[in-house]
């Protein structure tokens, strides 16, 4: 399946054209599919798709490809999170077929009579050349799921408030099956049926480490955009899975859930012992919970160094309080912006500010030792400084591990941002 040099050459000479028309391709490429196959909705954020971010991230991928068509290596690493994100979704190699048409077909407008019938052939080759790489992971993915490829019901067994706005939920396989172990930092897809009448999933970090009887996921209410005059505050596009789930699910009520995936996570398999460095700001606590229970479970005397930032509330306050107190080698410094009255410096917070790492000690983020491994989860531009902040300081951009809790091509652009620190 591979490409001649001179369908590299065709390929290639096209990207230029693409590239400048990536919106149009993005916009018809999507609207066109989805009408077409209505079904897929169910798979698509429908958000993303509003908005653009989803057409525009594969659109991306694709035109990378090409145009690093002779030196593919580089693009192996990223296939990882989209194969992740497919497979917990459901993505089959039929899907290709659908995607790979409306693609091309949207490559042939933009590009009019520059797309020939050897350009045709050539992008036809290029596109599956891809989709194989993928399709190949994502066989291998649903294979170690071991059966469970699809949705699978779980009962909403508990939920808990975690802060104002933030709630947990123990989700209990209704097959009442041993759960499969995942590794701490990955999320499970849920699903669920919106007032639109299709069907849309989201991704939620598992907050708690492994265990075989439920799974726990912690969800944040996105309110939407704020909109404030002198008079008053409201809000504008709430989000529209985690309202339903805060506000209409309740305890007994079912919920389709993926199998466990993702590429951020903590590799327990590995014997390394060390130190690690966990920064999170807001929701962003979620994989850090599951990461440093599992860790404190499973190597009791690792170092662990947590960094977290929280408007107001700490969720989890007092099972961070209760690990610290229980864990010598477990230490946490607490960023709060807005503190209440019942707010005590050194017990419920240690800085009253957003996280600013220049006011930890080098040796709370060990910066000294060398090998530490440090994982950050927060806002875009949050993760951008932190991470910027430890490699000015010299810690290798290998060492550092991002969970964006968005999709597609910010992902992309920012890794490249901060990796390269550009
Ligand atoms: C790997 C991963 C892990 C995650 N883990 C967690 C977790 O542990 N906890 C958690 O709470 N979240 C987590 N998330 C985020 C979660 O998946 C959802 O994105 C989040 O709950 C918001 O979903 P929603 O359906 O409520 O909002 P959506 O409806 O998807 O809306 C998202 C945003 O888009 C805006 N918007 C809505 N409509 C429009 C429009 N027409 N135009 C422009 N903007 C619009 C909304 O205001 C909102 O801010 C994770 C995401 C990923 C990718
Ligand atoms: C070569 C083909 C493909 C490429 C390059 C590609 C690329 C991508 C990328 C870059 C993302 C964003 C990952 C992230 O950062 O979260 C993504 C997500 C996704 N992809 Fe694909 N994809 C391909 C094929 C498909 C197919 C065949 C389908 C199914 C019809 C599909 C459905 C999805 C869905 C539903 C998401 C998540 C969307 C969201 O959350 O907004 N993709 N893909």
């Amino acid at each position: 399946m591979s490409l001649t040099y001179q369908q590299q050459k065709l390929v290639k000479a096209t990207v230029p054209a693409l590239r400048e028309h990536g919106e149009k391709i993005s916009s018809t490429f999507y609207k066109t599919m989805l009408s077409e196959h209505p079904e897929l909705n169910d798979y698509f954020n429908a958000v993303n798709q509003k908005n653009g971010r989803q057409p525009r991230a594969l659109t991306a991928v694709i035109l990378n490809f090409a145009a690093n068509i002779s030196n593919i290596s580089e693009l192996i690493p990223k296939l990882e999170r989209m194969c992740n994100k497919h497979c917990s979704l459901g993505i089959r190699p039929e899907h290709y077929e659908v995607v790979g048409q409306y693609l091309i077909q949207a490559f042939g407008e933009v590009l009019g009579p520059a797309m020939t019938p050897e350009v045709l052939v050539a992008w036809t080759k290029a596109y599956w050349m891809l989709a194989k790489m993928l399709i190949g992971r994502e066989q291998q993915m649903y294979k170690d799921f071991e059966g469970w490829t699809s949705w699978r019901k779980f009962n909403i067994d508990r939920i808990v408030s975690e802060s104002d706005d933030i709630y947990s939920f123990y989700l209990v396989p209704q097959d009442g099956k041993r759960l499969p172990a995942f590794l701490p930092g990955q999320y499970v897809s849920v699903q669920i049926q919106v007032p639109e009448g299709n069907l849309q999933s989201r991704q939620y970090s598992l907050s708690e480490a492994w265990r075989e009887d439920y799974y726990r996921i912690t969800v944040k209410r996105d309110e939407g955009s704020a909109y404030s005059n002198s008079v008053s505050k409201s809000y504008f596009n709430p989000g529209l899975v985690s309202n339903i789930l805060i506000d209409q699910m309740t305890v007994g009520m079912v919920l389709n859930v993926s199998h466990p995936a993702g590429e951020f996570f903590l590799d327990l398999n590995n014997s390394s012992n060390v130190p690690l460095v966990l920064i999170s700001a807001g929701v962003g606590i979620t994989p850090m919970v599951a990461i440093a229970n599992a860790v404190l479970k499973s190597q009791p005397d690792r170092q662990i160094s947590w960094v977290h930032g929280s408007r107001k509330a700490v969720p989890f306050e007092q099972h961070i309080t209760q690990l610290r107190k229980n864990h010598p080698n477990f230490r946490t410094t607490i960023f709060k912006s807005q503190l209440a009255q019942s707010d005590t410096a050194s017990v419920t917070y240690d800085h009253n500010t957003r996280i600013d790492l220049a006011k930890i000690s080098p040796e709370d983020v060990f910066l000294h030792h060398g090998g530490a491994e440090y994982f950050i989860c927060g806002p875009e531009d949050f993760m951008i400084e932190m991470s910027r902040n430890l490699i000015s300081r010299g810690v290798l951009a290998s060492r550092i591990k991002l969970e964006l809790f968005t999709t597609g091509d910010l992902a992309l652009k920012f890794n490249k941002k901060v990796m390269h620190n550009v």
